[in-house]
């Protein structure tokens, strides 16, 4: 990974606000039932590290990551294998959880320009999109009991489009549209469903334009907070969503992205 990941403004170092953890009350999510997938790895095992030190019982599901360090290592993080192409698989894992009040779909995968062939293409669309609505809809008769939510993984993709990731920014714009469908129809069961959408993210799913030089240097200086986004921190609007603060939020997209989109 190159330089810059918490070299910039507004991060947690000198002059910056801390850890995210001080910006909860602690143990706000004691006896809350959480299931991440993609919680394996980056994004989603920052999730559920997180929500598990502020008192949830998380199920981390996902593929092995390539280094075993990535895994969310936490007492009450139950790290499940789980392919989230396999739909009925999927549907069925998390049917067996006795409660659930929080889901995060954070499964996702980007094969850059392979995207324009047919394999990756379905692939992508497979893991990112169709497992999402799969993942919802085994989930919605336990959040139901509870009145819980559902937060999604889009992308600053989803407003750009992206010439050398096209499955990949089809199936964020298509993340973000299907949040929006499910808040007005998981309404009648009083569950939230909510997004977020982030930028660069120092994760192994951005590795392959962080790695290159010329990239890198593109991204950060275009962002008006000059670093990348920590994995934590897009953890830290996943649970602002999934809490009480955000009760009458349902339908919204959070962008997390250094200000990327807004130059
Ligand atoms: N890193 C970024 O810059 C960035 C930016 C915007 C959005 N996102 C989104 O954030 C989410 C998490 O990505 P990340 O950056 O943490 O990457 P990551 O590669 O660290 O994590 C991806 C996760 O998805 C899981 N996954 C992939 N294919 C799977 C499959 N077939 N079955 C089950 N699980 C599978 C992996 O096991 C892993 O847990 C993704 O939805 C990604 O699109 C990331």
């Amino acid at each position: 990974m190159t330089g810059g990941v918490g070299s910039g403004r507004g991060g947690g170092g000198a002059g910056g606000c801390g850890d995210v953890l001080g910006a909860f009350a602690p143990d706000s999510f004691a006896g809350r039932n959480v299931l991440v997938t993609g919680g394996t790895s980056g994004i989603g095992a920052a999730t559920a590290v997180l929500l598990a030190e502020l008192g949830a019982d998380v199920r981390a599901l996902g593929l092995p990551p390539a280094a075993a360090r990535e895994l969310p290592a936490h007492e009450r993080v139950r790290v499940e294998e789980q392919d989230v192409t396999d739909r009925d698989g999927l549907a069925r894992r998390i049917a067996e959880s006795r409660r659930l009040d929080c889901l995060i779909c954070c499964a996702g995968v980007s094969r850059d320009r392979a995207e324009y062939g047919r394999t990756a293409w379905d692939h992508v669309l497979a893991v990112n999109l169709d497992a999402t609505m799969t993942a919802c809809q085994a989930a919605r008769p336990l959040l139901a009991r509870g009145g819980g939510c559902v937060v999604t993984v889009s992308s600053m993709f989803a407003l750009f489009g992206s010439r050398d990731r096209p499955a990949y920014s089809a199936a964020k714009g298509g993340i973000t549209q299907l949040t929006r469908s499910l808040a007005a129809e998981y309404a009648d069961d009083a569950i939230r469903v909510n997004a977020v959408a982030p930028g660069f993210v120092a994760t192994p799913l951005a590795r392959g334009v962080l790695d290159n030089p010329h990239a890198a240097r593109a991204v950060l200086s275009r962002l008006p907070l000059g670093r990348l986004g920590s994995p934590r921190e897009v953890a830290s609007a996943i649970a602002f969503l999934c809490s009480t603060a955000a009760a009458y939020m349902t339908g919204s997209i959070l962008t997390v992205d250094g200000g990327y989109s807004a130059v």
